[in-house]
């Protein structure tokens, strides 16, 4: 069930990205943010976090609240690790990850995906769920997976 629809998912986001003229990143951010929010009804965060200077992550395009986690440092809550180790983070329950970043009291579990243009980190993808123990390896797998269609360079 989850796996086919990351397969639709995936199917959608890399005909969208292959469209002509060829979309920028804040772009593909920002239709990749509504494609994934309406897929699964437990998300309620689905955006990106995106690197600026001297180590430090700015909200990007997102769906869902209004939230005041507008700037994080590498190394800082679940994105700001992810940034900094350059690896994908699940946390199956928030309460229970010391270095938590809270954002929305209705969160339980979240996923974090960096997203790579070569080795530079250039974003991360931040889901939130208000269902404990919501994401695992399909999750990461697929959201990888859609990682890599950003800077694939065999695109239009
Ligand atoms: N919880 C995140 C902060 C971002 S919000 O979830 C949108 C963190 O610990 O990095």
């Amino acid at each position: 069930m989850k796996k086919s629809i990351y397969k639709s998912i995936y199917n959608t986001i890399e005909s969208l990205f292959n469209s002509s003229p060829p979309l920028s990143f804040q772009a593909k951010m920002s239709l990749t943010a509504s494609v994934l929010a309406y897929q699964f009804k437990n998300w309620i965060f689905c955006g990106f976090y995106v690197s600026i200077s001297d180590r430090n992550l700015e909200i990007g395009p997102y769906q869902g609240k209004i939230l005041p986690c507008t700037n994080i440092k590498y190394g800082a809550g679940v994105c700001g690790t992810s940034a900094m180790k350059k690896e994908t983070i699940i946390v199956k329950d928030v309460y229970e990850y010391a270095n938590y970043i809270s954002c929305d009291s209705d969160t339980k579990s979240e996923i974090v995906v960096p997203i790579f243009n070569e080795e530079e980190l250039i974003a991360v993808l931040d889901i939130d769920s208000n269902k404990r123990n919501d994401f695992d390896k399909i999750d990461k797998e697929n959201l990888e997976k859609i990682s890599t269609l950003f800077f694939k360079r065999d695109q239009k």
